[in-house]
Protein backbone atom coordinates (compact mmCIF):
# COMPACT_ATOMS: atom_id res chain seq x y z
CA UNK A 1 0.00 0.00 0.00
CA UNK A 2 1.79 3.39 -1.03
CA UNK A 3 2.22 5.94 1.49
CA UNK A 4 -0.96 8.25 0.19
CA UNK A 5 -2.67 5.51 -1.77
CA UNK A 6 -6.04 7.06 -3.26
CA UNK A 7 -5.30 10.58 -2.31
CA UNK A 8 -6.13 13.13 -4.94
CA UNK A 9 -2.98 15.70 -5.03
CA UNK A 10 -2.81 18.81 -7.16
CA UNK A 11 1.37 20.36 -7.36
CA UNK A 12 1.86 23.63 -9.02
CA UNK A 13 4.52 24.71 -11.32
CA UNK A 14 5.29 20.80 -12.00
CA UNK A 15 5.95 21.17 -15.50
CA UNK A 16 9.94 20.48 -14.59
CA UNK A 17 11.85 20.87 -11.53
CA UNK A 18 10.89 20.43 -7.48
CA UNK A 19 7.10 20.15 -8.60
CA UNK A 20 7.77 17.22 -11.47
CA UNK A 21 9.88 15.76 -8.74
CA UNK A 22 6.87 16.40 -6.22
CA UNK A 23 4.74 14.52 -8.62
CA UNK A 24 6.48 11.74 -9.30
CA UNK A 25 7.10 10.66 -5.91
CA UNK A 26 3.48 11.08 -5.07
CA UNK A 27 2.67 9.45 -8.07
CA UNK A 28 5.05 6.32 -7.26
CA UNK A 29 3.30 6.23 -3.71
CA UNK A 30 -0.19 5.74 -4.94
CA UNK A 31 -1.68 9.29 -5.46
CA UNK A 32 -3.34 10.23 -8.46
CA UNK A 33 -2.00 13.81 -9.11
CA UNK A 34 -3.09 16.86 -11.26
CA UNK A 35 0.02 18.54 -13.06
CA UNK A 36 -0.39 22.24 -13.55
CA UNK A 37 2.00 24.71 -15.07
CA UNK A 38 2.27 27.23 -17.63
CA UNK A 39 4.98 25.34 -19.40
CA UNK A 40 2.35 23.22 -21.55
CA UNK A 41 4.08 21.17 -23.66
CA UNK A 42 6.68 19.98 -20.89
CA UNK A 43 4.02 19.09 -18.45
CA UNK A 44 1.61 17.57 -20.85
CA UNK A 45 4.57 15.11 -21.35
CA UNK A 46 5.54 14.83 -17.90
CA UNK A 47 1.66 13.43 -17.51
CA UNK A 48 1.93 11.36 -20.67
CA UNK A 49 5.08 9.43 -18.99
CA UNK A 50 3.34 9.03 -15.73
CA UNK A 51 0.50 6.87 -16.95
CA UNK A 52 -2.92 7.30 -16.07
CA UNK A 53 -2.58 8.34 -12.35
CA UNK A 54 -1.10 11.88 -13.81
CA UNK A 55 -3.17 14.45 -15.45
CA UNK A 56 -2.17 17.53 -16.70
CA UNK A 57 -4.43 21.29 -16.86
CA UNK A 58 -2.76 24.49 -17.66
CA UNK A 59 -2.63 26.80 -14.93
CA UNK A 60 -1.34 30.66 -14.56
CA UNK A 61 -1.38 30.34 -10.54
CA UNK A 62 -2.01 34.40 -10.70
CA UNK A 63 -5.61 33.91 -11.88
CA UNK A 64 -8.32 33.84 -9.38
CA UNK A 65 -10.66 33.02 -12.80
CA UNK A 66 -7.68 29.77 -13.76
CA UNK A 67 -7.43 28.93 -10.23
CA UNK A 68 -11.34 28.71 -9.99
CA UNK A 69 -11.27 26.56 -13.48
CA UNK A 70 -8.58 24.06 -12.02
CA UNK A 71 -10.43 23.33 -8.41
CA UNK A 72 -14.06 22.71 -10.92
CA UNK A 73 -11.82 20.42 -13.03
CA UNK A 74 -10.26 18.52 -9.87
CA UNK A 75 -13.70 18.46 -8.23
CA UNK A 76 -15.93 16.88 -11.83
CA UNK A 77 -13.03 14.64 -12.15
CA UNK A 78 -12.27 13.67 -8.58
CA UNK A 79 -14.76 14.58 -6.60
CA UNK A 80 -12.46 15.77 -3.90
CA UNK A 81 -8.99 17.37 -3.32
CA UNK A 82 -6.65 16.01 -0.32
CA UNK A 83 -2.85 17.51 -1.12
CA UNK A 84 -2.38 20.61 -2.44
CA UNK A 85 1.41 21.55 -3.58
CA UNK A 86 1.96 25.28 -3.62
CA UNK A 87 5.06 25.18 -5.92
CA UNK A 88 4.91 27.64 -8.54
CA UNK A 89 7.82 30.26 -8.49
CA UNK A 90 9.53 32.83 -9.97
CA UNK A 91 12.87 34.47 -9.35
CA UNK A 92 14.45 37.07 -10.93
CA UNK A 93 17.66 38.61 -9.63
CA UNK A 94 17.12 42.50 -9.08
CA UNK A 95 18.38 44.15 -5.96
CA UNK A 96 16.78 47.54 -4.95
CA UNK A 97 17.74 49.28 -7.45
CA UNK A 98 16.96 47.48 -10.21
CA UNK A 99 13.46 46.19 -8.87
CA UNK A 100 10.93 48.55 -10.35
CA UNK A 101 6.98 48.44 -9.89
CA UNK A 102 6.68 45.80 -12.28
CA UNK A 103 9.08 43.48 -11.49
CA UNK A 104 7.93 43.52 -7.76
CA UNK A 105 4.11 42.96 -8.73
CA UNK A 106 5.17 40.09 -10.67
CA UNK A 107 6.87 38.49 -8.23
CA UNK A 108 4.07 39.26 -5.45
CA UNK A 109 1.41 37.65 -7.91
CA UNK A 110 2.96 34.39 -8.59
CA UNK A 111 4.67 33.87 -5.52
CA UNK A 112 2.27 35.90 -3.07
CA UNK A 113 -0.73 36.10 -4.82
CA UNK A 114 -0.96 32.58 -6.53
CA UNK A 115 -0.01 30.67 -3.14
CA UNK A 116 -3.06 32.66 -1.34
CA UNK A 117 -5.44 31.72 -3.88
CA UNK A 118 -4.49 28.20 -4.17
CA UNK A 119 -5.08 27.84 -0.31
CA UNK A 120 -8.05 29.84 -0.87
CA UNK A 121 -9.83 27.80 -3.33
CA UNK A 122 -7.72 24.61 -2.83
CA UNK A 123 -9.39 24.80 0.89
CA UNK A 124 -12.78 24.89 -0.36
CA UNK A 125 -12.74 21.55 -1.83
CA UNK A 126 -11.33 19.85 0.71
CA UNK A 127 -13.85 20.96 3.00
CA UNK A 128 -15.77 19.01 0.89
CA UNK A 129 -14.15 15.77 1.50
CA UNK A 130 -13.24 16.42 5.16
CA UNK A 131 -9.72 17.63 5.36
CA UNK A 132 -6.20 17.90 3.52
CA UNK A 133 -2.92 18.68 3.51
CA UNK A 134 -1.62 22.03 1.88
CA UNK A 135 2.31 22.26 1.12
CA UNK A 136 3.64 25.84 0.24
CA UNK A 137 7.08 26.10 -1.29
CA UNK A 138 9.01 29.10 0.46
CA UNK A 139 12.62 29.11 1.05
CA UNK A 140 16.02 29.68 2.91
CA UNK A 141 15.64 32.95 1.70
CA UNK A 142 12.27 32.91 4.29
CA UNK A 143 14.84 32.76 6.92
CA UNK A 144 18.12 34.62 5.38
CA UNK A 145 17.45 37.40 3.12
CA UNK A 146 19.03 37.09 -0.56
CA UNK A 147 20.91 40.39 -1.76
CA UNK A 148 19.88 41.35 -5.11
CA UNK A 149 16.64 38.73 -5.20
CA UNK A 150 14.65 41.55 -2.77
CA UNK A 151 11.09 41.09 -4.60
CA UNK A 152 11.70 36.90 -4.52
CA UNK A 153 12.94 37.00 -0.75
CA UNK A 154 10.06 39.50 0.16
CA UNK A 155 7.36 37.04 -1.30
CA UNK A 156 8.79 33.85 0.22
CA UNK A 157 8.52 35.66 4.12
CA UNK A 158 4.75 35.72 2.79
CA UNK A 159 4.23 32.88 2.43
CA UNK A 160 5.46 31.97 5.93
CA UNK A 161 2.69 34.49 7.29
CA UNK A 162 0.10 32.56 4.33
CA UNK A 163 0.88 29.64 6.10
CA UNK A 164 0.41 29.99 9.69
CA UNK A 165 -3.00 31.91 9.20
CA UNK A 166 -4.16 29.51 6.91
CA UNK A 167 -3.05 26.59 9.32
CA UNK A 168 -4.89 28.52 12.41
CA UNK A 169 -8.21 29.09 9.69
CA UNK A 170 -7.97 25.54 8.60
CA UNK A 171 -7.38 23.19 11.45
CA UNK A 172 -10.94 23.11 12.65
CA UNK A 173 -11.85 22.04 8.81
CA UNK A 174 -8.35 18.67 9.69
CA UNK A 175 -6.85 21.04 6.83
CA UNK A 176 -2.93 20.77 7.75
CA UNK A 177 -1.20 23.54 5.99
CA UNK A 178 2.85 23.90 6.39
CA UNK A 179 5.61 25.26 4.68
CA UNK A 180 8.71 23.67 3.53
CA UNK A 181 12.07 26.03 2.83
CA UNK A 182 14.03 24.16 0.13
CA UNK A 183 18.10 25.60 0.36
CA UNK A 184 20.21 25.66 -2.75
CA UNK A 185 18.49 22.92 -4.86
CA UNK A 186 19.76 21.91 -8.65
CA UNK A 187 17.17 22.99 -10.97
CA UNK A 188 16.94 25.50 -13.63
CA UNK A 189 15.75 28.44 -11.15
CA UNK A 190 19.16 28.98 -10.27
CA UNK A 191 20.69 29.17 -13.75
CA UNK A 192 17.93 31.20 -15.00
CA UNK A 193 18.30 33.88 -12.66
CA UNK A 194 22.14 33.67 -12.60
CA UNK A 195 23.66 32.29 -16.21
CA UNK A 196 27.31 31.52 -15.43
CA UNK A 197 26.43 29.84 -11.84
CA UNK A 198 28.01 26.61 -11.50
CA UNK A 199 24.99 25.39 -9.71
CA UNK A 200 26.61 22.15 -7.67
CA UNK A 201 29.78 23.80 -6.88
CA UNK A 202 27.90 26.82 -5.31
CA UNK A 203 26.00 24.29 -3.49
CA UNK A 204 29.01 22.22 -2.52
CA UNK A 205 30.49 25.50 -1.10
CA UNK A 206 27.60 27.19 1.01
CA UNK A 207 25.87 23.82 2.05
CA UNK A 208 26.98 22.65 5.13
CA UNK A 209 26.76 19.63 4.30
CA UNK A 210 28.96 19.77 1.49
CA UNK A 211 26.39 18.98 -1.92
CA UNK A 212 24.08 21.00 -3.90
CA UNK A 213 20.26 19.75 -2.78
CA UNK A 214 17.98 17.75 -5.51
CA UNK A 215 14.19 17.88 -5.95
CA UNK A 216 14.42 14.58 -4.51
CA UNK A 217 15.65 15.40 -1.28
CA UNK A 218 12.41 17.91 -0.91
CA UNK A 219 10.37 15.29 -2.59
CA UNK A 220 10.86 13.31 0.60
CA UNK A 221 9.76 15.82 2.86
CA UNK A 222 6.66 16.65 0.43
CA UNK A 223 5.36 12.87 0.76
CA UNK A 224 5.62 13.03 4.33
CA UNK A 225 3.85 16.12 4.78
CA UNK A 226 1.11 14.49 2.36
CA UNK A 227 0.75 11.47 4.02
CA UNK A 228 -1.08 10.98 7.36
CA UNK A 229 2.25 10.32 9.02
CA UNK A 230 2.14 14.09 9.43
CA UNK A 231 -1.12 13.92 11.12
CA UNK A 232 -0.46 16.02 13.82
CA UNK A 233 1.76 18.50 12.51
CA UNK A 234 0.32 21.91 11.25
CA UNK A 235 1.76 25.60 10.73
CA UNK A 236 5.20 24.00 10.98
CA UNK A 237 8.28 25.36 8.71
CA UNK A 238 10.62 22.40 7.44
CA UNK A 239 14.30 23.49 6.36
CA UNK A 240 15.51 20.80 3.27
CA UNK A 241 18.79 22.44 3.20
CA UNK A 242 21.72 20.49 4.27
CA UNK A 243 22.06 22.65 7.27
CA UNK A 244 22.18 26.16 5.54
CA UNK A 245 19.89 27.85 8.05
CA UNK A 246 21.96 26.88 10.78
N1 LIG B 1 15.92 25.93 -6.85
C1 LIG B 1 16.17 26.41 -5.67
O1 LIG B 1 17.32 26.49 -5.23
C2 LIG B 1 15.04 26.86 -4.78
C3 LIG B 1 15.35 27.21 -3.46
C4 LIG B 1 14.32 27.59 -2.60
C5 LIG B 1 13.01 27.60 -3.04
N2 LIG B 1 12.72 27.27 -4.33
C6 LIG B 1 11.31 27.28 -4.73
O2 LIG B 1 10.93 25.99 -5.19
C7 LIG B 1 9.83 26.11 -6.10
C8 LIG B 1 10.10 25.31 -7.35
O3 LIG B 1 11.19 25.92 -8.05
P1 LIG B 1 12.25 25.09 -8.95
O4 LIG B 1 13.54 25.18 -8.27
O5 LIG B 1 11.71 23.75 -9.28
O6 LIG B 1 12.33 26.04 -10.24
P2 LIG B 1 11.71 25.90 -11.71
O7 LIG B 1 11.89 27.23 -12.34
O8 LIG B 1 12.28 24.71 -12.38
O9 LIG B 1 10.16 25.60 -11.45
C9 LIG B 1 9.22 26.59 -11.24
C10 LIG B 1 7.99 26.22 -12.05
O10 LIG B 1 6.96 27.22 -11.80
C11 LIG B 1 6.33 27.48 -13.04
N3 LIG B 1 5.67 28.79 -13.03
C12 LIG B 1 6.24 30.02 -13.09
N4 LIG B 1 5.30 30.97 -13.12
C13 LIG B 1 4.11 30.33 -13.06
C14 LIG B 1 2.76 30.77 -13.05
N5 LIG B 1 2.44 32.08 -13.13
N6 LIG B 1 1.77 29.84 -12.97
C15 LIG B 1 2.09 28.51 -12.92
N7 LIG B 1 3.34 28.05 -12.93
C16 LIG B 1 4.34 28.94 -13.00
C17 LIG B 1 7.45 27.42 -14.06
O11 LIG B 1 6.94 27.27 -15.38
C18 LIG B 1 8.24 26.22 -13.57
O12 LIG B 1 7.81 25.02 -14.14
C19 LIG B 1 9.65 27.61 -6.35
O13 LIG B 1 8.59 28.10 -5.53
C20 LIG B 1 10.97 28.20 -5.87
O14 LIG B 1 10.86 29.53 -5.47
C21 LIG B 1 13.71 26.91 -5.21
Amino acid sequence: MGRVAGKIALVTGAARGQGAAHARRLCEAGAQVVITDIRDSEGEALAASLGPAASYLSHDVSSDAAWRSVIAAIKDRHGRLDVLINNAGIAVRAGLGDTDAELFERTVRVNQLGTFLGIKHGAELMKAGGGGSIINISSIAAVKAQPQFIAYTSTKWAVRGLTRAAALELAPAKIRVNTIFPGIIDTAMLTDAVPTLNVAEFGATNTPLGRVGTSDDVASAILFLASDESSFITGAEIAVDGGVIA
